[in-house]
């Protein structure tokens, strides 16, 4: 009986010991001290001694009860500890992996990358200009006569210093004139400021680019063939081009360039109104007046000049029904352009 009390706390102590977590304790603590556990039932051992062996018994089997217990609580203790040490170190490695989501660029700066990747492919740089303009950059150079409603403030934002919020990319033209002297082979695009109300197409803040081409004999065959390409590059192989005569102060003659809808690839639906074609640019030969204003010489030098809502592209290019979309930054929309 002493030798078995003796080996029962041998292996209890190796047990305990070697428990790492509560799990293990609390099956040590079964195998040992439990109803059927090996102490137990050594204590009920004792009936089968000769009564003059019981009192020696009985001490020693009290003795390693109390070492078992002490052994419990201590493991207990140990366990409780290292738990809460790798909690407090913030380490579960039963947690998956965080996953790192990849950026992607907005829809509008990935149509502005289109664009120039495409009008550098036919010989364009890209030049820039600022937000901030002056009137004479925006308006009087690109002559645009003095009482033209696109000049009311209702229309413009104008700084307290007489500034403005550039309207167009079209002064970039004028910046680019001034500072070299021709053949000019250039795309800008930025950001434009308008005061119009916000709907599905107007937004008060977009972006344009802007094209021109300002070289000896250029003529609208060039443009024209310019503008096809580009239509092609970006909506396909199919896509054919047409010029409407209009208006501009700072061409002559003025043009809109429509594009084949892409919708329905010409056959009329709701998109083109049933014309199918999409309106895509303004453009036209540089006017006199312009070269003039640079300081080119116009019997010398001739060029086209175009313009284009990165917008309207990027709506028309991913089926956008309203403007807004590209500027609530909401990451279930912006999403989708990955
Ligand atoms: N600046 C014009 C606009 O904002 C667009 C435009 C039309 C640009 C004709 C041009 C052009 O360069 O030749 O509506």
């Amino acid at each position: 009986m002493l030798k078995e009390l003796k080996q029962i706390v041998v292996d209890a102590e190796k047990a305990f010991a070697e428990a790492a977590d509560e799990r293990a304790v609390e099956d040590a603590r079964v195998a040992f001290l439990g109803r059927k556990g090996r102490l137990t039932l050594a204590t009920g051992g004792m009936k089968t001694l000769d009564p003059s062996d019981r009192p020696a018994a009985g001490k020693a089997l009290n003795e390693a009860k109390k070492k078992l217990a002490a052994l419990l609580e201590e493991a207990k203790k140990r366990v409780a500890e290292s738990g809460a040490k790798a909690k407090s170190a913030g380490i579960d490695v039963t947690l998956p992996g965080r996953q790192r989501r990849l950026g992607a660029k907005h829809p509008v700066t990935a149509m502005i990358d289109d664009c120039v990747a495409i009008f550098r492919r036919l010989g364009f740089i890209v030049a820039e200009g600022p937000e901030l303009e002056s009137v004479f950059n925006n308006f009087d150079a690109l002559n645009t006569p003095s009482d033209h409603p696109s000049r009311d403030p209702r229309d413009t934002f104008y700084l307290a210093d007489g500034r403005l919020l550039r309207t167009q990319t079209s002064p970039v033209q004028i910046r680019v004139m001034m500072s070299q002297k021709p053949p000019v082979r250039i795309v800008a695009p930025g950001r434009c400021f308008r005061r119009d109300t916000p709907d599905a197409t107007h937004s008060m803040n977009f972006h344009q680019i802007e094209g021109l081409y300002v070289d000896r004999d250029v003529s609208l065959a060039d443009l024209k063939s310019v503008l096809e390409a580009f239509a092609r590059e970006m909506f396909g192989e199919k896509a054919a081009i047409r010029m409407r005569p209009h208006f501009f102060p700072f061409t002559e003659p003025s043009v809109e360039c429509d594009f084949t809808c892409v919708m329905c690839a010409g056959k009329g639906c709701s998109i083109c109104k049933n014309s199918g074609w999409l309106e895509i640019a303004g453009a036209g030969m540089v006017d006199p007046a312009v070269l003039e204003a640079v300081g080119y010489d116009p019997e010398e030098w001739t060029g086209f000049a175009f313009g284009m809502g990165i917008e309207r592209l990027a709506m028309i290019k991913h089926g956008v029904s309203d403007i807004r979309y590209f500027y609530e930054n909401d990451i279930r929309f912006l999403r989708q352009f990955r």
